[in-house]
């Protein structure tokens, strides 16, 4: 039953703190088990995936303890199993992480196909295809990856398509194997880069990361570290979409400001103004968006988890945009949830064209995925009256405390566990 409600028409304003990257996050700490010494890692983001990879980590054995909020310690030296079958790593697409994790160090792995958001079919060939060509053994088998091998042998790998995921448990396992493995046409996703930053933190010997060829020399052994994660990239795209849509102004802080160029862009184009600082970027809202095209791409291209956050903004700019989505064959799902709340839009294939409307009207929607909740909290905000978003769960699979802070920046906007919850809240605001 738990939604959240909102009455929207207010300009967000002031400033806002962005967590930790939840997906350099599932990397790094998948990649924090490969020592039997303990690692600290700081800014983990309080969200759901990365509670049910703690869990799934903790129940293998490594020690996992919270402390200070988002810092967190383990210690693998205590793992006694290879074999991740519990519901926790089904929920999460990030679990995968273990297989490469746990063949790297202990030359085994079974774990349970991961999970996530469903925008499309999410094979997993190329982390199969690279973790073969190091020598392993792989098979699926009642819904697990199974992967065995000896020695794991440096090698040279091709990926034919550019795959966040695939680059980083290549990188896992191969930091651990024999020889040097060159992995091209490598994802340059900033988490890729945070995740290798990592793992030569840990004494892994991995370099080129953030360019399309790695070159990871084996070491025997990885070590303890302290290492803090970069901040979350969408989360801070995110408040910008959301400062955008309402015509608000809005600091987004603790952010890299470099990882956020093609969002900062796309806002430009649609007329809003950028103020860039060194660990901050301000966007301030424009009363007449101007309509702008966008394709999803890898890194530097236009993200794919901002795909939906940005429609809502077109879906208010004036004139036809035309959004391509080139990643995912099924992240439209949204789109009818937002066309219940006044946006005129159309998809054909791959393909979204918005026509603009000058004010979206509150609606009860659907939560269809992560980032498809994100942005129908955005078009709540900026919609006229009252929107209430079901399945809010997927949000918060990736989201630290939104309703707070959002309420920070002035929305209207409350998290409901009962039909009492949302009385109260209208009472309130009115
Ligand atoms: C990661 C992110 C996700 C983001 C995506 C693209 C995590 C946990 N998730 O997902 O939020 O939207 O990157 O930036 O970090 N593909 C294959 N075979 C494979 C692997 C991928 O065909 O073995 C295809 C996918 O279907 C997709 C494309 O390659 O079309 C990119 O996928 P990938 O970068 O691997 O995404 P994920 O790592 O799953």
């Amino acid at each position: 039953m738990e939604q959240y409600i909102m009455k929207g028409g207010v300009p967000l304003c002031g400033e806002v703190n962005v967590a930790g990257a939840k997906n350099a996050a599932l990397g790094i700490l998948a990649g924090a088990i490969m020592t039997n010494e303990p690692v600290i890692i700081d800014n983990v983001p309080r969200v759901q995936d990365i509670e049910f990879l703690l869990d799934a980590i903790s129940e293998i054995g490594a020690v996992v303890e919270r402390r200070d909020g988002n810092r967190v310690l383990i210690n693998g030296s205590t793992i006694r199993k290879t074999m991740v079958d519990n519901d926790s790593i089904r929920k999460i697409r990030g679990g995968y992480y273990l297989v490469g994790a746990l063949l790297g160090k202990y030359h085994h792995a079974e774990v349970d196909l991961p999970g996530g958001c469903n925008i499309g079919s999410r094979p997993i060939d190329q982390h199969i295809k690279g973790f073969r060509a190091l020598g392993a053994d792989v098979k699926i088998k009642n819904g697990m990856i199974i992967a065995h091998s000896g020695r794991l042998i440096g090698t040279h790998i091709y990926m034919d398509m550019v795959s966040v995921g695939a680059t980083i448990n290549i990188m896992l396992a191969a930091s651990l194997a024999e020889g040097k493995t060159i992995i091209e046409n490598a994802a340059k996703e900033p988490h890729v880069v945070d995740v290798a930053n990592m793992l030569n933190t840990m004494g892994a010997n991995i370099k080129g990361a953030g360019t399309d060829v790695i070159r990871i020399q084996g070491v025997p052994a990885l070590h303890k570290c302290e290492y803090s994660i970069i901040p979350d990239q969408i989360e801070a795209g995110t408040f910008m979409m959301a400062a955008a849509a309402t015509r608000g102004d809005v600091t987004v802080k603790n952010v890299i400001p470099k990882h956020l160029e093609s969002i900062s862009s796309k806002l430009r184009e649609v007329g809003c103004e950028i103020v860039e600082d060194d660990d901050a970027v301000r966007v301030i809202g424009c009363n007449h968006m101007r309509a702008t095209h966008v394709k999803t791409l890898p890194y530097p291209g236009f993200p794919t988890d901002m795909q939906p956050q940005m429609s809502v903004v077109l879906a208010l700019a004036e004139g036809t945009s035309v959004v391509t989505e080139s990643i995912f064959e099924n992240r439209y799902k949204y789109v009818d949830e937002l066309i219940r709340m006044g946006a005129n839009i159309k998809v054909e294939g791959n393909v979204a064209i918005i026509d603009g409307v000058p004010l979206m009207t509150g609606a009860r929607v659907l939560a269809t995925d992560l980032r498809a909740g994100a942005a129908m909290v955005i078009a709540g905000l900026a919609a006229e009256g009252y929107t209430i978003v079901d399945e809010i769960s997927h949000i918060e699979r990736g989201y630290e405390c939104l309703v707070e802070k959002l309420s920070g920046l002035g929305a209207n906007i409350c998290r409901a566990e009962s039909e009492r919850d949302l009385q109260k809240f209208k009472m309130k605001v009115g």
